[in-house]
């Protein structure tokens, strides 16, 4: 039973065909509305979530289908201690494919292995979180209208952002594309990325801490949280939380053509002044998840067979 756990689960040919489909979609809504009529998703957040959960039960209803739900740990028989294998086997029997979120890296892997429907990592703790890089693969395209030569800044939490994790795997693919890794000392993309990713596959990156140097080489600007869940230590938290905070000013040196992306939610990390700048792009990747988890849905239910 195929799932998608992680992003390079996906080819380049089957990332450009989602992204193919998500805009047929867009421009024909109609011609979508009914093929998963009868079919169930189950949406199983068991960490908490705006849109994940809600854009996947959205596009499940767009499809024509249905959705249940588990929308927190303590609603759910895990709060008993049900294991996530008998979760992910029992939710097999009432529903046809699964998204699930779980505070522990590695736990959609197990609940695929054990389910017999597809299921969606709808992010794993630290570790990955596949369809939010679908949804920000998907607005690169569309703001810069290709996915190659393009200089990339990520900044922040790149320790514990798995969507920075998932989007290095993803961009790594395309041609002549760059990184510039900034971020605190303590919150430097992991080890086993760099080595695994980018020196394995000669991609070129230099780390720095500092924004305002950086921010005139770049196509792209990812910005990300420094998130609370992941601190073992609140002072750690507190000392980190605004290491880096995107202001009109900071923008001076920026390019015209910028594109700035955040996952959401932003803490303080955008200042909402910047929000009506053409350049902002992050309420566009809210709209555009939606239509990438529509066409991932409808992928891996003709590959089951169910549709
Ligand atoms: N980007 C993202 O995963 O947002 P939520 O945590 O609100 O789902």
């Amino acid at each position: 039973m195929r799932s998608v756990i992680d992003i390079v689960d996906l080819s380049v040919e089957e990332l450009d065909a989602l992204m193919k489909t998500a805009c047929d979609i867009i421009d024909n809504p109609e011609k979508y509305q009914e093929v998963c009529r009868h079919k169930k998703l189950a949406t199983l957040f068991f960490e908490p979530s705006t849109r994940t959960r809600l854009s996947f039960e959205a596009a499940m209803y767009e499809l024509g289908g249905n959705v249940i739900s588990v929308s927190s740990a303590n609603n759910s028989s895990a709060a008993k201690g049900e294991s996530v294998a008998d979760t992910a086997k029992t939710v097999s029997c009432y529903a046809d494919i699964i998204a699930m979120r779980h505070p522990k890296e590695g736990a959609a892997l197990v609940a695929s292995r054990a389910a017999s429907i597809p299921v969606i990592n709808a992010g794993d703790g630290g570790h990955n979180h596949p369809t939010q890089t679908l949804a920000d693969l998907l607005t690169i395209y569309r703001e810069k209208g290709g996915m190659d030569n393009l200089t990339i800044g990520l900044c922040g939490d790149l320790k514990f952002g798995r969507t920075v994790h998932s989007l290095i795997n993803a961009m790594s693919r395309y041609k002549n594309v760059k990184f510039v890794l900034i971020s605190p000392e303590e919150l430097k993309v992991p080890s086993y990325v760099k080595k695994d990713v980018l020196q394995r596959n000669r991609i070129p990156y230099y780390q720095t801490t500092d924004l305002e140097d950086a921010i005139g080489d770049l196509d792209i600007l990812y910005m990300t949280r420094v998130q609370r869940e992941r601190f073992f230590n609140e002072e750690d938290y507190l000392r980190l939380k605004d290491s880096y905070i995107l202001t009109p000013q900071k923008l001076n040196n920026a390019r015209e053509d910028l594109c700035i992306m955040h996952p959401l939610p932003r803490v303080n990390e955008i200042s909402v002044a910047i929000d009506g700048d053409p350049r902002a792009c992050y309420f566009k990747q809210v709209a555009n998840g939606k239509y990438m988890r529509m066409a991932l849905i409808l992928k891996l239910l003709k590959e089951a067979g169910t549709i």
